[in-house]
């Protein structure tokens, strides 16, 4: 495989003794994309948001964050901003709190450029204009004239992604970038971040609470469960021999061609709040048995009792 771009080792992630993000360690590779998978609060945001060295002050990180090769745990402000952008660029969970809603979207593609490269205003919004076409945003030197709330959320969600590769990153975080969107513009985003892996070689962690959306993009898939990471691997692996009952009970809840939809079932609770975890809570407390059913299928599975 490709050469490791980032390097995350012991991550941990706490709110006073409780901890959100839990050892966890992943790597993603120079033009990959990984996926990561998990239900609302498994941590999937912190993750990201620590590698961005955007996490509330109340949170303490510790591990270490490789962005190649150089730490970035611990790293000044002033030296992260330079990371941010040129390095890694991240497009965030709430488009809408995101950009800033009375500058047009044109000065604010521009303002990667001002900020990271030394170029005239002008040059600035021809660069962000290209960069709106490069996201295939029609009428792009009309459009960059509008402010946010006169775009499309699919339209705001390219805006995004433009300000995030403006500077060409080598890593692109990509927070649940196609949730807000109805299924077809969801389809064209994901075509869309595929195109510019293709063309940027740019790497991405693409995130979703939904498996049946990360794997029509992904390589590798990284399943996050209450903070921990409990797989990761590549994509079809994933599905046609899961190891892990989480991963196994978030499969069961895609519909699938042939599935009778009515038996389709949905994973009973949700993942608690970080103060009633317990200290080493895992799905198995939330779910014992379909924990043990899942666990004995993987078993024969892999024993080669059962074929799927
Ligand atoms: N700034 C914060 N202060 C305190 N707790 C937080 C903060 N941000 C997140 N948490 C808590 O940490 C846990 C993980 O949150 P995170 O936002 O990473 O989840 P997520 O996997 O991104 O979920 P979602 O799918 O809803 O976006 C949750 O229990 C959340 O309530
Ligand atoms: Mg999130």
């Amino acid at each position: 495989m490709s050469e490791v771009i980032l390097d995350i080792r012991n991550m941990n992630v706490a709110l006073g003794p409780h901890l959100a993000v839990k050892d966890v360690n992943y790597q993603i590779h120079a033009g990959e994309i990984l996926g990561i998978v998990g239900e609302s609060g498994c941590g999937k945001s912190l993750t990201s948001l620590a590698i961005m060295g955007l996490l509330d002050n109340k949170l303490n990180l510790s591990g270490e964050i490789l962005f190649q090769g150089e730490n970035l745990v611990g790293m000044s402000e002033a030296h992260y901003q330079r990371v941010r952008g040129e390095g890694i660029g991240m497009i965030f969970q709430e488009p809408m709190t995101a950009l800033n809603p009375v500058v047009t979207v044109g000065e604010q593609v521009a303002e990667m450029f001002l900020v990271h490269e030394n170029v005239s205003k002008a040059e600035a919004m021809n660069r962000a204009i290209e960069m709106l076409k490069q996201v295939h945003i029609p009428f792009a030197e009309k459009r960059a004239k509008a402010y946010p709330h006169e775009l499309s959320g699919g339209m705001r969600q390219r805006v995004m992604i433009a300000m995030a590769l403006a500077c060409k990153p080598k890593v692109l975080i990509a927070d649940e970038p196609t949730t807000a969107l109805d299924v077809t513009v969801q389809a064209q985003v994901l075509d869309l971040l595929e195109e510019l892996r293709e063309t940027t070689g740019t790497a991405i962690q693409f995130i979703s609470h939904s498996l049946g959306v990360v794997s029509q993009i992904s390589d590798r898939v990284m399943v996050m469960y209450a903070g921990q990471v409990v797989e990761l691997a590549d994509v079809n692996d994933i599905f046609d021999n899961p190891q892990h009952p989480y991963t196994q009970a978030l499969l069961d809840t895609i519909p699938r061609v042939g599935v009778d939809i009515e038996r389709l079932p949905a994973i009973p609770g949700s993942v608690p709040p970080l103060d009633q975890r317990g200290e080493n809570y895992t799905f198995r407390d939330r779910c014992p048995d379909l924990f043990n059913h899942y666990q004995q299928v993987a078993k024969e599975r892999n024993l080669g009792i059962r074929s799927k």
